[in-house]
């Protein structure tokens, strides 16, 4: 391990819940543990690192110098700009500062989730921190963006594998999406597509065509227009994903999805 190369990673936390981290660390191909322990040296993430407080800055701090221009950075959350910044503060700076600092030395950016891509649950309307995502921001660097509420644990895996192997980011769609992941809709890989096709729908979620496992257009689902690869790839190890559970789609990867509506309204 001493003499192995490992790609110095920085990984960010702002406006957030921390389940992209959570799906994440449950990759089981490739096993998280391989990923950190061999591919890459994760120098500093506030959820998984032993360090705390000043150490934890000081590691920080200690890569953006000696790897400067080498290391990637990953960004999970949103930044406040209402405020001055002042409703989320590490460290006692913002995250703005934070990012800016980090980004400045970084050679990629990968935005983990719909935080980081499109501002998710806290750009919601009325947005009263005015969360504000990393493209946004941050001008001058290749970002990657990994949209999902959370991205599947698998394919955030597979981008870091892709780039440790490759020494390059995977081909991205116009919107700065891995293709691989992102190149179809949810729609287009959905194993209740031949219902939809032969226009056998659930009216209701708990009506006799919902039992026999229809369609769920009918009851809001937005997989026609979801870029996501839930239904190929599936979650928890490929066990399934919210459709085979028996809820639509509600477009988590897409922007502005809670504005779009996946509540219920009685
Ligand atoms: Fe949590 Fe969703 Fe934001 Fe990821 S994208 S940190 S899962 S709210
Ligand atoms: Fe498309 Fe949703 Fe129907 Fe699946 S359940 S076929 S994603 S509309
Ligand atoms: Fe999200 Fe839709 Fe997949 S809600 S988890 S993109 S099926």
């Amino acid at each position: 391990l001493e003499t192995t190369y490992r790609l110095p990673v920085i990984w960010e936390h702002y406006q957030e819940c921390t389940c992209c981290s959570e799906s994440f660390i449950r990759s089981d191909h490739p096993i998280v543990a391989d990923i950190i322990l061999e591919n890459i040296s994760l120098d500093y993430t506030e959820t998984l690192m032993a360090a705390s407080g000043h150490q934890a800055e000081a590691a920080k701090h200690d890569t953006m110098k000696k790897y400067y221009g080498d290391y990637i950075l990953c960004v999970e959350g949103s930044v406040p700009m209402g405020a001055d910044g002042v409703y989320c503060t590490i460290a006692g700076r913002t995250a703005l500062d934070h990012l800016k600092e980090a980004a400045e030395g970084a050679k990629a950016i990968i935005a983990w989730g719909s935080c980081a891509c499109n501002g998710c649950v806290q750009g919601a309307k009325p947005n009263p921190t005015d969360a504000t995502p990393i493209h946004k921001i941050i001008k001058n660097k290749p970002i990657v963006k990994m949209p999902g509420c959370p991205p599947i644990g698998e394919a955030m895996a597979a981008l870091i594998v892709h780039y440790v192997t490759f020494g390059r980011l995977p081909e991205l769609d116009r919107m700065g999406r891995p293709k691989a992941f992102y190149g179809k809709r949810v729609h287009d890989t959905c194993y209740r597509r031949p219902y939809f096709d032969a226009g056998l729908f659930a009216e209701t979620f708990d009506d006799e065509n919902a039992k026999e496992g229809y369609c769920l257009y009918k009851v809001g689902c937005k997989g026609p227009s979801t870029y996501n690869a839930c239904g190929s790839m599936k979650w928890n190890n490929g066990v399934s994903f919210p459709i085979q559970s028996g809820h639509g789609c509600i477009g988590c990867s897409e922007a502005n999805f809670w504005d779009n509506g996946p509540f219920y309204e009685r």
